[in-house]
């Protein structure tokens, strides 16, 4: 009888909890038919806690080291980039090194690219030979390793997955990828999109669970507004074959209904400094943000610079304050091994985490909105305080009602005076060296 109440007291607390999800995350607008599994909104809240993220972007354009979209920039013809495949051999590749080396940077998963825009599919894909099992001569179901390796060390994966495609001739061509040489009078939507359902059923099948699908490249068809890429449909299959994965999609767009998280590519939430954010409104959905370390492209190039660790640790702050995960993309070079300059700034970062994670990981945005002098983030009574531009000596902080109990320095628990001041408190910022986020821990009662 115990056992029965026990259960139905906790099945009570559960839908109301989901009830409680739910409208929270409900989209506006006619189109919200899409109703979330329990799973998916348990998700949901475990990737909000994440935080952080590694992008991978990994492919045969990682051969020529110009970045993934040198097929397009350089208006390759798409079957003689095809031949880079028999040059794929990544003999330095070693899933669980990867995994080890994402993981010294702090963070909780990794997104990577299984087929981008080139077509190209880097795991063993039975309804396409342009794959690394049948096209190179290096044979391995990179996705399968990365799978297991990520198993073993208790890191998530999620897979990149893109949309358009440079290659096959059944794609309709949009605006980018014009010049690769396909044959536009071929173009075939219901064999392309039943070859994308095809390889997303088999992403979903043999690689245990998959934490997201990271759609990309519908903007192709931006300038056709009757385009239909036929995603409900798509984001069904996806949620009937794993309900937890969540679904994302690089749209640049308000998010459509079946989608579970939104992005925004090199913004955080709310900014347009990339400029394709304009069309985007902060839903509330769970957020992330993704930027890459390489300055100026996704995949592998040999000139370009990389960013250090002050930009990442202010990005993945200000993404936090905004309640928005941080997702910082790695390009791995073609024979499987990461740049020296990645692995020590990941390290960096990873280090800076380990003192300071606490006032990231399973927090959300705090109840003080971004301000000039940095954001805040907040998590059971506390809120953290960054100072990512330490402005002034006093700081005033709108707490309302709320009771404080202390004020204290993150880095050496050394406690902060304060004054109760209308409606919230001023507090007397300590001196200290410069730094890149001065963090001040807030305990209310
Ligand atoms: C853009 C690019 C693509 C990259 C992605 C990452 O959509 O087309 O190359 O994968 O951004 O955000």
């Amino acid at each position: 009888m115990k056992k029965l109440l026990t259960l139905f007291l906790c099945a009570g607390l559960v839908s109301s909890i989901y009830a409680q999800n739910q409208e929270k995350y409900r989209l506006p607008g006619p189109d919200s038919g899409y109703v979330p599994s329990v799973s998916n909104l348990q998700a949901r809240e475990k990737f909000q806690d994440m935080k952080f993220g590694i992008f991978v972007h990994w492919g045969l354009y990682s051969i020529m080291g110009q970045g993934e979209w040198v097929l397009h920039n350089r208006n390759i013809n798409a079957q003689e980039y095809a031949l880079l495949a028999n040059c794929f051999n990544p003999i330095h590749f070693d899933a669980e090194e990867w995994v080890d080396i994402f993981k010294s940077s702090g963070a909780r998963y990794m997104t990577v690219t299984t087929r981008h825009h080139d077509s190209f599919s880097l795991f063993d894909s039975k309804v396409t030979e342009y794959d690394v099992m049948e096209a190179t001569p290096f044979k391995r179901d990179v996705m399968k390793e990365l799978s297991e390796a990520c198993a073993k060390k208790d890191f998530k994966l999620h897979f990149y997955y893109s949309h358009l495609d440079w290659t096959r001739e059944d794609y309709p061509i949009g605006w980018t990828g014009r010049g690769t040489g396909r044959d536009g009078s071929k173009a075939d939507w219901d064999s392309y999109y039943q070859f994308m359902n095809d390889q997303l059923t088999e992403l979903l099948t043999n690689y245990g669970p998959v934490g997201s699908i990271w759609f990309d490249g519908y903007w192709d068809h931006a300038d056709k507004p009757d385009f239909d890429w036929h995603l409900e449909e798509q984001y069904a299959l996806v949620h009937r074959l794993q309900p937890a994965c969540l679904i994302g999609n690089n749209h640049h767009v308000k998010p459509y209904a079946g989608e579970d998280f939104q992005m925004f590519e090199r913004d955080l939430p709310g900014q347009n400094e990339a400029g394709l954010s304009a069309n985007s409104v902060v839903s509330q959905l769970p957020l992330e943000s993704c930027i890459t370390l390489s300055v100026g492209s996704w995949g592998y190039n040999m000139t370009n610079a990389f960013h250090d660790r002050d930009y990442v640790i202010g990005q993945l702050v200000g993404a936090a304050g905004r309640n928005a995960n941080l997702l910082l993309n790695v390009g791995p070079r073609a024979d499987g091994s990461i740049p020296a300059e990645v692995v020590k700034v990941l390290g960096e970062v990873g280090r800076w985490l380990e003192i300071y994670g606490d006032s990231i990981f399973g927090t959300r945005g705090g109840f003080v909105a971004p301000h000039s002098w940095g954001v805040t983030t907040q998590k059971d009574h506390r809120l953290f305080v960054h100072l990512l531009k330490q402005e002034d000596d006093c700081l005033y902080l709108p707490v309302g009602d709320r009771k404080v109990k202390s004020v204290k320095v993150m880095a050496d628990d050394a406690h902060v005076h304060f004054t109760k001041v209308g409606g919230g408190i001023l507090i007397q910022v300590p001196e200290h060296e410069k730094t890149v986020d001065y963090i001040l821990e807030v305990t209310f009662r």
